[in-house]
């Protein structure tokens, strides 16, 4: 496929004009590229990938004063309406008026230069890499996803998948203080990512996932779960291997509907099941985390690719799944 050539954007007075430096891949951005369609979201073609971005400012609008050209920056992707009941309570990530890069009918930042809300643009620290940048925004997730479960000192945290955002649910939940994580997947390159960051793993081939919470914990089950691969099974597990008053948190959307869940156990043991989507007010903490040391997210990449070999980095992404941990493309 031959690169196409667009307009350069238009930069409004709200706006900065961004010359894009890296963007993940993530497993919409896959699903799109390969399917055209997440549910009722169905891609028009052209259209332009890619969500998890940073880059250098090349312009900035009239009323824009917190940034310059030359400002390294990473972008939240998801621009609320500003003005419904769930943006005024600071829930936008919920808003049903939000454009989300590289959601059906809104394009993507896999491209040279795009023009986005100054509101929505966070300067990036010296220290941090452009690809670092790009991953704030995976990290968001795993920030929102270890907020929402409440996180404290000490704990026990149970994660099911070990995906760019199992793999950033660990680090948050680490970041907040869980002292003990266990890990399912069945890949086993993934798995060893995990290990590396301090998990103990459990292929879900090979060995029963709730056994060995069950096992680690002497018993008691896990303080906090969250299942970040989506599927009745593995939201069977999660409450399976949930402590007394633990929190499961539902992340992942694997599949359509969730069946099977026995109602006893979620009662006799006082559960909280909570979901989430994507994030809010997170971009600040995920930079200072990252800057500051405590959130190793460089370490979740395992391929490398140039903006011209895009293609090849979908299809490696795409075919390549027991290997590929987190692709980057890189401008
Ligand atoms: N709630 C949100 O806001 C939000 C945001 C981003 C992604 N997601 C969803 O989160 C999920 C994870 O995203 P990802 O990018 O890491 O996807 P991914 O496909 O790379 O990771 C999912 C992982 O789960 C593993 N898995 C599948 N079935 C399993 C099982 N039975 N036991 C153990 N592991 C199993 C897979 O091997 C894979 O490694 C996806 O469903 C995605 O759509 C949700
Ligand atoms: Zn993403
Ligand atoms: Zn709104």
């Amino acid at each position: 496929m031959e690169p196409g050539v667009i307009p350069m954007p238009e930069v409004g007075d709200d706006d900065v004009l961004i010359k894009v430096q890296a963007v993940g891949i993530c497993g919409s951005d896959l699903h799109y590229y390969e399917k055209g369609a997440i549910g009722s979201c169905v891609v028009e073609f052209p259209f332009i990938l890619g969500h998890e971005a940073s880059g250098v400012i090349e312009r900035v609008g009239r009323n824009v004063t917190n940034l310059k050209p030359g400002d390294r920056v990473c972008m939240e992707p998801g621009i609320p309406c500003y003005h419904c009941k769930d943006c005024l309570t600071g829930h936008y990530n919920v808003c049903k008026h939000v454009r989300f890069w590289a959601t059906p009918p809104y394009d993507g930042c896999l491209c040279n230069y795009v023009s986005h809300p100054a509101a929505f643009t966070f300067r990036i620290p010296d220290n941090m890499t452009f690809t670092e940048g790009a991953l704030i925004e995976p990290l968001a997730i795993g920030l929102h996803a270890a907020n929402t479960a409440g996180i404290k000192l000490g704990q026990t945290v149970a994660i099911i998948g070990a995906g760019c955002i199992g793999l950033v649910s660990l680090l948050a939940s680490k970041a907040y203080g869980a002292t003990k994580i266990i890990v399912a997947d069945v890949l086993d390159k993934r798995l060893a990512k995990a290990a590396e960051f301090g998990a103990v793993t459990v292929n879900s081939k090979e060995r029963d996932f709730v056994d060995e919470v069950m096992r680690q914990t002497d018993g008691a089950g896990a303080d906090v779960v969250i299942d970040c691969a989506g599927f009745s099974a593995t939201m069977q597990q999660a409450v399976a291997c949930a402590g007394n008053n633990a929190t499961v948190v539902l992340v992942g959307l694997g599949g359509d509907h969730l069946d099977g869940i026995p109602i006893e156990p979620l009662s006799c043991k006082e559960l909280t099941i909570k979901s989430i989507f994507r994030y809010r007010n997170l971009y600040p903490t995920a930079i200072n985390a990252v800057s500051a040391g405590l959130i190793p997210i460089k370490d979740i990449v395992s391929h490398r690719f140039k903006f011209e070999e895009s293609d090849r980095a979908f299809a490696t992404c795409l075919k390549d799944i027991k290997n590929v941990v987190k692709g980057v493309i890189e401008f």
